[in-house]
């Protein structure tokens, strides 16, 4: 997004303004988050969302893992509040989860599913059940996108609450995303308007289209970025700025942007082959604190 075009920025072209955070804000203020992640094997994806979230301002981010990765994200999370869900032999989320996850989602403004859940049947029914019962706006990615794979009624049903996808080539395809022709910009909008959702289209000039027809190209990020778990970093940002009460309409786009700089600062300090995920999650306070 570059500053014109950027529905949060206050100041002149080429500049972001995040908002300044009221002198007697408390907690409360900036938003119950919660984030259902997680899987043996996949450990670390809902724990990069959750410190994404927490580095861009989130004030309470509570996360649901199964319960053989809690030790591992409890030990990594010091902000953030994991708790352990139910879990099957393999260390992916069991049926009964679903009620769990209830019992904590309570109060929280905004969602996100997805980062390292795992694609078998049960986590992916359990992901469909969730989307049908929750109510409040729900950030959708990596195998939670991967869970409505012939499922694609469960968004359609969504339609008018806030669903915020985002995929990478595969997982579009997965949805019934066709990229074959080469017009991104074009079938990203064809979804979020036939959908009636949010589109986020990741890779080199990440797409954001929402369900009107708009639609925006970003322009920060390098190929530094092209590792795992830099998306589930881009997830948390998301999930964070929704949740402080941004609108979707400029919170998404907005953390498309975010996320970039943040890969651009890191490749300007420490150069495109080392730097990692975490890197971007540390980088987060110094790109907001120069565009405050
Ligand atoms: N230029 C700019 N941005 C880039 C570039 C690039 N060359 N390469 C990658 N990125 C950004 C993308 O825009 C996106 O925001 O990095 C992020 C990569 O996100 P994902 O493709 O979701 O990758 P990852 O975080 O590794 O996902 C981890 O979850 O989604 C599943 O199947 C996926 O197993 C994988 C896992
Ligand atoms: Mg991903």
């Amino acid at each position: 997004v570059n500053g014109a075009d950027c529905p949060v920025c206050s100041v002149g072209e080429g500049e972001v303004r995040f908002p300044r955070r009221p002198l007697d804000a408390h907690k409360g203020d900036f938003g119950k988050c919660y984030i259902l992640g997680g899987s043996v094997g996949y450990s670390g994806a809902p724990v990069l969302a959750a410190q994404a979230a927490v580095r861009s301002g989130a004030g309470l981010v509570t996360v649901g893992v199964p319960a053989p990765v809690w030790p591992v994200a409890a030990a990594k999370l010091e902000e953030a509040m994991p708790y352990p869900l139910p879990a099957g032999k393999e260390g992916q989320l069991s049926l009964e989860a679903g009620e769990a996850v209830h019992g904590r989602l309570d109060g929280c403004g905004v969602c996100l599913i997805g980062p390292g859940l795992g694609r078998g049947n049960g986590v992916s029914a359990v992901v469909r059940q969730l989307l049908r019962e929750i109510h409040v706006p729900v950030v959708l990615d990596a195998d939670g996108i991967n869970a409505l794979e012939g499922h694609i009624d469960v968004l359609d049903e969504r339609k008018g609450l806030h669903t915020i996808l985002t995929p990478h080539d595969g997982e579009f395809a997965r949805l019934g995303g066709d990229l074959s022709g080469g017009d991104r910009l074009g079938e990203a909008r064809r979804f979020a308007m036939e959908h009636g959702c949010c589109l986020v289209l990741k890779g080199h000039g990440t797409i954001t289209a929402f369900p009107d027809g708009t639609a925006y190209v970003n322009t920060t990020g390098n190929p530094g970025m092209a590792k795992g778990g830099s998306g589930d970093v881009l997830s948390g940002i998301i999930l964070s700025l929704l949740g402080q009460g941004m609108p979707a309409r400029q919170a998404v786009p907005l953390a498309v942007w975010l996320h970039g700089a943040a890969g651009d600062l890191c490749a300007a300090e420490i150069g495109e082959y080392g730097m990692t995920p975490s890197d971007l999650v540390s980088a987060l306070p110094r790109v907001i604190r120069t565009h405050m």
